[in-house]
């Protein structure tokens, strides 16, 4: 596949942050004391689409291997842990201040020709030397504020993972080549956080920790390559906007042998969505030299061989992967006015949004928030009543969304906009012959569909969903 450079889509992070706020999916932490950046809240819609996305991931990790296993381990651990994982050392991000604007920045993420002449890009005043700073977040547990009570946020899930692969074997009796797959919030103290959700400093990861004799580590790391990026295809996101990125040795983080990033092409450019890393025995030799406890593995079937095993990470960020969805689904088209349903009459042009552009997110209907928005035509003449009946009985299979008010093509852009794939339209005709309108939101097609078949036919229509556009 040739690879494409420059992003074309209809998105810019203005427009997806003001629609994120505007149609209640992310909203800025603590905006009524003017924000606290680094950190985001999500709405109605966008925690649906975040839980969505986790289930999607959860259920490809673990329902559909026998042999990977999940895990919920807590955010603080033993300080020892990050000793052991190499974080308290090497955790860090270099760090530069101007002297004259008090601005900072990464030293890696500024003009080279700046730092060399110790010069701020922002007002050209003397820049400080670079130094390191850790990114973990650090607190005290306890009333005392010594030492002894340090504890961190974690940086990264893995680490629970790994600190528990003795405990899963024993509990679960699984046997290498085996997977622990773990949901969770990882913390970090990012210098410099903008493009809205993409770089935070309270984030939700979603890793899977995969256990392989030495030796084939190679061919399991190739291995999961190949499943992650079929994940995305499955999602049916736009694949020449996806592409691999292999770390030059001076970005492989401390503990991996070898690493892919799966980039995306976000509006602001190509960035790292998810990882795949080769994390050798790195940790688990680390976490047995410094909890004294033997991390390895015994191979019943194989003369109680003793091995530590390699581990293959798949690590993706989940509130970046809800970035990554929701400019992939971003649309804006200039579209016809729409059919009435019922009747043959077509809404009139200012039912529609402004000179008839709709905004339109295009999320694959095992991820959208609300799945079938059922709409009576009018309040009255028991439409109302009969939408209320078709809702409840929906209600138990899919997120649904009721709304009787405005004109039907402002209803219908109203769930354009929140990437609804299906209105239900309920009119007079429903009541004589049972049928409703069933409106598809990609082609905006609508169609007659008697009231019994739609519970079959809506799931008909998510099971065979293809994205054209
Ligand atoms: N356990 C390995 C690990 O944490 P990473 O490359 O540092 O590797 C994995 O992070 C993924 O977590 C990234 O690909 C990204 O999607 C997400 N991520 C990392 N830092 C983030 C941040 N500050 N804000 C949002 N997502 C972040």
């Amino acid at each position: 596949m040739s690879e494409i450079n420059e992003y074309s889509g209809k998105a810019t992070m203005e427009k997806i942050t003001s629609l994120a706020k505007r149609r209640g999916f992310v909203f800025q932490s603590s905006e009524i004391y003017g924000g606290q950046s680094g950190a985001w809240d999500y709405g109605p819609l966008g925690i649906e689409l975040k839980n969505r996305i986790a289930g999607v991931w959860w259920k490809e990790m673990t329902r559909l291997h026998d042999n990977i296993v999940g895990l919920d381990a807590s955010i603080l651990m033993h300080p020892r842990t990050w000793e052991a994982s190499g974080h308290v050392e090497n955790f860090t991000d270099p760090l530069v201040d101007c002297k004259k604007c008090k601005s900072r920045f990464r030293a890696d993420m500024i003009p080279q020709e700046n730092l060399a002449a110790k010069k701020c890009p922002d007002c050209g005043g003397e820049l400080t030397d670079t130094r390191k700073f850790n990114l973990m977040f650090k607190s005290h547990i306890g009333p005392a504020e010594d030492t002894a009570s340090i504890i961190y946020l974690r940086p990264e899930t893995a680490q629970g993972i790994y600190v528990n692969y003795k405990n899963i074997i024993q509990s679960s009796r699984m046997k290498i080549p085996f997977g622990i797959a773990q949901i969770g919030k990882a913390f970090r103290n990012e210098i410099v956080t903008k493009n809205f959700i993409f770089r935070t400093c309270e984030f939700e990861q979603m890793e899977m920790q995969y256990f392989v004799k030495p030796g084939t580590d190679v061919e399991w790391f190739n291995e999961w390559r190949s499943q992650r990026w079929m994940y995305y295809e499955k999602l049916g996101v736009k694949m020449d906007c996806l592409r691999w990125h292999q770390h030059g040795s001076d970005e492989l983080a401390h503990y991996a042998k070898d690493a892919y990033d799966i980039q995306y092409l976000f509006p602001m450019g190509w960035r790292e969505l998810e990882g795949v890393h080769n994390r050798t025995d790195y940790d688990l030799s680390r976490h047995s030299e410094f909890s004294g406890k033997d991390m390895q593995y015994i191979d019943q079937d194989n003369n109680n061989e003793r091995y530590l095993p390699y581990i293959i990470e798949t690590s993706a960020g989940l509130t970046r992967n809800v970035l990554m969805i929701l400019c992939d689904a971003y649309d804006e088209e200039q579209v016809a006015p729409e059919k009435k349903p019922g009747s043959p009459e077509e809404t009139s042009r200012n039912e529609n949004s402004a000179d008839d552009i709709r905004t339109v997110l295009r999320f694959h209907p095992d991820l959208a928030p609300i799945t079938a928005a059922v709409l009576p035509l009018m309040k009255k003449d028991g439409l109302a009543e009969l939408a209320h009946d078709i809702r409840t009985e929906l209600q138990d299979d899919y997120a649904t969304d009721y709304d009787q008010s405005g004109a039907i093509g402002r209803r219908y852009r109203r769930q354009d906009e929140a990437g609804t794939p299906f209105c239900i339209t309920v009119d007079y005709q429903s009541k004589e012959d049972k049928t409703v309108t069933l409106r598809f939101r990609d082609s905006m097609e609508q169609v007659r569909v008697p009231r019994a078949e739609l519970a079959a036919r809506l799931r008909h229509e998510i099971k065979g969903y293809k994205r054209v556009k």
